[in-house]
């Protein structure tokens, strides 16, 4: 047999998955989120859900890509065989990898925009414009599908490029460079909001007071979604990057260095977004709107110092998406490659073709189809597919991934993956697997597809029986 394919460093599991987690779910969800959520109550609740849910599936997905040394469809199937469990368990990373292409093809879309803001930031389009004038540039750009459709191919070319060229030539080396500059960007950018902005504090305490009565149980279910799309976890991604960890580098570590590196970029992006915004007597809570309307009305103010800081703030969001989508295309270009032996090229483009031309849905409902209601459900197409992947087949994915990896798969497997941990911490991480993860996870797929008023209603119900 040949040797398994592993990456050159032994650091590159980090650097990959980190990069694969950090993503749009950092930089422009998540200070959002936090906006929306009642500030520190719900950062509280989002460190809980990465420690207690995040933490343990991210080892789990990472011992049985690690131990099988394959794409996740075989992953699965080699451990369930040793496991003597049923091979059905493999349509989890069918799952996963159905979910992964729709989330790509509009994140693609998302994506794009960052491109057209770092263009426009450049060349001074920006410069001294209002609020409403940046409410305006961005409306134009939702409504211009021309536009849209060119920034949307330049990322996914971009993408396929990277994929195209294999998993040390094209992610491990383009992560090399990524990732770095990733880390700059960022740290730079908050410490100009942390020494010229004046908003320091105010930040920090918005961000870290912790409030208790905004804890609510919307406020819960939201942060843990969050948690799974932003660790990229439920899909077979880090799975998938798994396969390619070298012997000698422990699961436990690497997944507290990938949680931790994720939730501290998150962390990051809040501190570097709402001081800009405090500063400027912007509103923290303007939803999808406060990166793309509020953060860039701010930058507009700033003349000369705002350009730059447009141009470096967009292109760090293009980086961290673009590190994200490479490791949406690689599960699937990995899985053709090792079953059917074909060409990883053509595969590669094929795929982001197929993803790109889906991706088109998402992007005429900004416009031309931002009024179709899809069968009745209140939604547009785009609308539609971000509801049901992130908030079912996501949730859903997790929820497979736990049931395996704790009830399906032989303990002997993950015992002798996770040797670094002593027997107390292993007994931990196998209860969280098998009772803690799945009740937790179930809890937000029913709220999820149930909705915030009636989730409130039966809530409430409960209570008055205590
Ligand atoms: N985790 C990425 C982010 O935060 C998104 C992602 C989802 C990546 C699913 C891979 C798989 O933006």
């Amino acid at each position: 047999m040949s040797e398994p394919k592993v990456w050159a460093k032994k650091s590159t599991f980090i650097f990959a998955a980190a990069g694969s987690a950090i993503g749009l779910g950092n930089i422009w969800k998540f200070p959002y989120m936090v906006g929306e959520n009642g500030g520190g109550a719900f950062v509280l609740v989002y460190l809980l859900c990465v420690l207690l849910i995040g933490l343990p599936v991210m080892m789990s997905e990472t011992i049985v890509g690690k131990y099988s040394h394959g794409n996740a469809i075989d992953a699965i199937s080699k451990t369930a065989e040793r496991s003597n469990a049923s091979q059905w368990w493999k349509g989890t990373a069918v799952l996963g990898m159905i979910t992964i292409f729709i989330i790509l093809s509009f994140y693609s879309v998302i994506a794009g925009w960052a491109f057209d803001y770092t263009y426009n930031f450049a060349i001074g389009e920006f410069t001294g414009k209002s609020a409403d004038q940046v409410g305006k540039f961005f409306g134009d750009l939702l409504a211009d599908p021309k536009r849209l459709i060119i920034w949307h191919s330049v990322f996914m070319i971009l993408t396929a490029l990277i994929i195209a060229r294999g998993a040390q030539e094209g992610i491990e080396k383009s992560l090399g460079i990524m990732m770095p500059v990733l880390f700059i960007l960022l740290i730079a950018i908050v410490g100009y909001s942390m020494f010229a902005t004046g908003k320091f504090s105010q930040t920090m305490d918005y961000m870290f007071s912790m409030d208790f009565s905004k804890v609510t149980p919307m406020v819960v279910i939201n942060a843990m979604g969050q948690a799974f799309f932003s660790l990229s976890l439920g899909m077979c991604v880090i799975m998938t990057y798994a396969a390619y960890m070298r012997k000698d580098v422990s699961i436990t570590e690497s997944s507290i260095y990938v949680t931790g590196l994720d939730t501290l970029m998150a962390l990051l992006a809040g501190l570097a977004i709402f001081p800009i915004v405090f500063a400027n007597d912007m509103n923290a809570s303007a939803g999808p709107g406060l990166l793309f309307v509020t953060l860039s009305t701010a930058f507009a103010q700033l003349d000369t110092i705002g350009l730059v800081l447009g141009v470096a703030f967009f292109f760090l969001v293009i980086i961290a998406a673009v590190s994200s989508s490479i490791s949406m295309v690689e599960p699937f270009v990995k899985w053709c490659e090792e079953r059917f032996g074909v060409n990883r090229f053509v595969t590669t483009f094929v795929y982001c073709f197929a993803v790109w031309a889906f991706g088109l849905i998402s992007l005429f409902s900004f416009n031309i189809w931002g009024k179709v209601d899809v069968l009745g459900t209140g939604k547009n197409p785009f609308d539609l597919l971000d509801f049901v992947s992130s908030s079912i087949l996501l949730p859903l994915g997790g929820l497979l991934v736990a049931l395996y990896v704790g009830w399906g798969m032989s303990k002997k497997i993950s015992r002798e993956q996770l040797f670094s941990l002593n027997g107390f911490f292993f007994g931990l991480w196998l209860f969280v697997m098998r009772f803690i993860v799945p009740v937790l996870i179930l809890l937000v797929f029913v709220s999820s597809i149930l909705g915030e008023a009636k989730m409130n209603a039966i809530i409430n119900q409960i209570a008055a029986y205590f």
